[in-house]
Order: C-alpha cells, then sequence, then structure tokens
C-alpha cells in the first residue's frame, strides 16, 4: 500500500464492505485500534459492559453453528469504547488468586458469587453473563462442556442452545433429563465470536470447575468434546480416540470420580456418522448408572 492509498478515507459503502469481510472472517469484536498494556491499565474504573441486545445483533448466533464451521450470516463487528479498558489481571497472579478463591468456596452458591465477582478472566467483559449451571446439583451424573456460546450468553445457562437440544435428545434416549444431571462448562464465560477459549484463559478458569465438580460430588464426570476432556481428564489424545473409555478424574483432594469422555454434541450435529459411536457411549453410561444403582425415572415410576 503507497501513501496516498494509505490517507484515502472510505466511503461509507467501502467501510461496510470491510466490516462486513471481517466479520466473515471471524472478527466480531473490534477492542481499538491500537494495541494496550492492560496490566498498567488494572488501576482504571472496572470495565462497562455494553448490553448484548443494544450492541450486537449476533449474540443469539449459536456457538456450535458458528464455531464448527456452520457459521450463519455474521453480522458486522461489536465495537466497545476504547476509552472503557478491560481489567484483566496478569496470568500468573489470575490463577493464583482463581485457586485460593475457588478452594474458599464452601457451597455452590458461594461458587457462583466468588465467578460473578471474578475478575481475573478477561472473557467477563466481552460475556454478557456468566453462565454458571444447569440441571440438579448433587445429581449422580455431571456433564461438562468447552464454554458456552450466543444462545448460552443470552439465556444464562449452559448447553441451551442447537447442542443443548441435542443433548437433552441424547440424555432422553438413556432415560435421563436435566433434572436428574448436572450441567457446566470448563470456561464459563462465552468468549468472542465462539472462538476457542485460549489456554490462559482455561487455566485461569481451571480451579473454579474442580471446585464445581468436588462441590457437586457427581459418581460420574461426563466430558463433552476434546476440549473437555483435555483439561479435566489430563488426555492428549484427541475425542476420537479418548472417547468411550472409563477413566479417572482425580480430584484436589486426591479422591477420584470415574470419567467418560464423549463427542460433544456441536460435533455431532456437523457429523451425524458419528452418532453411532456417541450413542455406544450413551448406553455404556446407562450400563454403569444401572451398576451403580441409580435408577431411571421409569424405574422409579415417574416415567
Ligand atoms: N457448547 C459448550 O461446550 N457448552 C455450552 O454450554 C454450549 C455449547
Amino acid at each position: 500500500m503507497n501513501s496516498s492509498e494509505k490517507q484515502r478515507p472510505l466511503s461509507a459503502a467501502a467501510a461496510a464492505e470491510v466490516l462486513r469481510w471481517w466479520a466473515e472472517a471471524g472478527v466480531d469484536l473490534a477492542l481499538d485500534e491500537t494495541a494496550h498494556d492492560r496490566f498498567t491499565e488494572s488501576a482504571a474504573p472496572p470495565p462497562r459492559h455494553v448490553p448484548r441486545d443494544a450492541a450486537a445483533p449476533e449474540a443469539s448466533r449459536s456457538r456450535d453453528a458458528d464455531v464448527r464451521g456452520l457459521r450463519p450470516e455474521s453480522a458486522p463487528p461489536r465495537v466497545i469504547e476504547s476509552r472503557t479498558p478491560v481489567t484483566v489481571a496478569a496470568p500468573d497472579e489470575a490463577a493464583l488468586s482463581a485457586r485460593e478463591i475457588a478452594a474458599g468456596a464452601k457451597t455452590l452458591d458461594e461458587l457462583r458469587a466468588a465467578l460473578e465477582r471474578f475478575d481475573g478472566c478477561g472473557l467477563r467483559a466481552t460475556a454478557t453473563q456468566l453462565v454458571f449451571a444447569d440441571g440438579a446439583p448433587g445429581a449422580s451424573v455431571m456433564l461438562v462442556g468447552e464454554a458456552p456460546g450466543g444462545d448460552e450468553d443470552r439465556i444464562g445457562r449452559p448447553f441451551v442452545g442447537r447442542a443443548g437440544q441435542l443433548l437433552d435428545r441424547m440424555l432422553a434416549a438413556i432415560e435421563l433429563d436435566r433434572r436428574q444431571v448436572y450441567i457446566a462448562n470448563v470456561v464459563p464465560w462465552r468468549p468472542p465470536g465462539n472462538r476457542t477459549p485460549t489456554p490462559q484463559e482455561t487455566s485461569v478458569c481451571l480451579p473454579f470447575i474442580r471446585r464445581q465438580i468436588a462441590l457437586a460430588a457427581p459418581r460420574l464426570l461426563v466430558c463433552l468434546g476434546g476440549s473437555a476432556t483435555q483439561t479435566l481428564l489430563g488426555v492428549k489424545d484427541g475425542i476420537t480416540r479418548a472417547r468411550g473409555v472409563w477413566r479417572d478424574y482425580v480430584g484436589d483432594d486426591g479422591e477420584t470420580i470415574k470419567a467418560l469422555a464423549m463427542f460433544h454434541p456441536a460435533y455431532l450435529l456437523r457429523t451425524p456418522a458419528a452418532k453411532r459411536q456417541a450413542w455406544r457411549d450413551l448406553r455404556e453410561l446407562r450400563r454403569v448408572l444401572d451398576e451403580i444403582g441409580v435408577p431411571s425415572p421409569r424405574e422409579r415410576g415417574e416415567g
């Protein structure tokens, strides 16, 4: 680009084209034109949340459709005012305080309240709200996904979009529903544009989901997708190799919980051929539930 091209102002139509091009390329959030040192800005007032409804018509896009190559029509990027800096603690400091804060929560309600206040993860500033959990705390089965998508971010509950509806049908196939399971995500805030959480975001959130698992104390843990499987079970393999095998999830107190990795329902929406293996995994989950004496509603005379 020569200097005369650099200075020529864009027409409104050309600027709109550029925005559309960015949006199609996956950029849905413009923080500012210049890089900022967020650490030195951390003394500034807390970030202002931009209401999604007003500023982000794309907020209802489903993470599942989006991330996994089924991106619907993109809306122009949302702009967060540069005068309201996002305050995020330095990574090491954030991970350290996450561990302390999570360990200090004695109940799930306390943990939720602590997460509401926690400002060590930048995703909190761009998400509409915390997506903590759904289902029955104390249920025998806990399912954990990667991070909320657009629908979850808007509604405030995990797995309520298209993938969540498929998850409900999968659970129904083995006579379970949300009253008999507890559902959460490794990362409880929606990453902008439904991107994959960064390793740093995941590690800052990890003490919280580990504490959530400890406090919910399920008999069985189901990791939905490769991300939850690798993060919680320390598995290096991809989900295609890792799924369908029981492993031990080891809690902070050294207690173990039997854990099964399964395909993420969003992957199944895109890859219907994988449903055969998912069905096998669901049957395995039902078999072990029967073995440990967790009856289906039908067996309890409720179905
Ligand atoms: N995908 C996830 O991993 N979690 C949700 O809550 C929704 C979609």
